[in-house]
């Protein structure tokens, strides 16, 4: 199978994470989809940010659950005016044919919220029954097993990737949970264990590795079969591909 590029951030190598511009580089790059951290502010607007607060990506400070929407518009984030929200990135990414990763947060104040929030905004979409998950161009992903567990019974058709950052006993076999579709290790546990990729396809499930940007951590992926690559520099990462062959 072919493996697919999904830029981490954006094109968050060489624009601000999280931005218009970061987003719109990767597309023009040719990434196949794209990835994004969400959370909801004050008033229930779900914006990408990936920290807890908008401290480090923007002139302002406090926590994104914190702020209302109208404040976060008024923020600079990486030379954009106002923080991207959930739907605007979802329009760009419908627009210009792009998949999507999105991953809800956790923990947060708000507990499920988001995730139902996610949902329904997706329904507006017309992106949360696709005819099958394969087709899907939206697959939904956490660290948090309530999290993927939430979205599979608000959403069952939606595809949904359980992110790892470290092995769980449980799982070492690569068998998932019913309510995941697919296995997201970080690049440091597939290095400590290169055949769970196997392994999670023997159980019937595709793995999405983040974050990898270095050119033998690529071919280490690729020689494994993963089958999503979450990088932060699409072009530079098709380049290294493409030498393989
Ligand atoms: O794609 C998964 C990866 O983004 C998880 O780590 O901290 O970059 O959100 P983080
Ligand atoms: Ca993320």
């Amino acid at each position: 199978m072919q493996l697919e590029l999904v830029a981490h951030r954006g094109s968050s190598a060489l624009r601000a994470e999280h931005t218009r511009a970061a987003y719109e580089l990767a597309i023009d790059q040719g990434a196949d989809a794209l990835e994004c951290d969400v959370r909801l502010t004050r008033d229930g607007e779900l914006v990408c940010v990936h920290d807890r607060t908008v401290d480090r990506t923007s002139d302002g400070t406090g926590r994104v659950s914190d702020l209302t929407t109208a404040q976060l518009s008024e923020l600079d984030f990486g030379g954009e005016r106002g923080v991207l929200t959930m739907r605007a990135l979802l329009g760009m990414a419908v627009d210009r044919g792009a998949g999507l990763f999105i991953e809800t947060k956790h923990p947060v104040r708000t507990g499920g919220k988001v995730e139902v929030a996610l949902i329904d905004l997706l329904a507006e979409f017309g992106l949360n029954r696709p005819r099958t998950k394969a087709e899907s161009p939206v697959v939904v992903m956490s660290f948090s097993a309530m999290a993927v567990r939430r979205v599979r019974a608000l959403a069952p058709g939606l595809p949904t990737v359980f992110l790892l950052n470290r092995m769980l006993p449980w799982l070492r076999g690569g068998v998932l949970p019913s309510w995941a579709d697919h296995t997201g290790p970080g690049l440091s546990v597939l290095r400590a264990d290169p055949d769970y990729v196997a392994r999670a396809a023997d159980r019937g499930h595709d793995t999405y590795c983040w974050t990898v940007d270095d050119p033998a951590d690529i071919r280490f992926c690729a020689d494994l079969g993963v089958r999503w690559l979450a990088t932060n520099d699409p072009a530079a990462t098709r380049t290294v591909l493409d030498a393989i062959g």
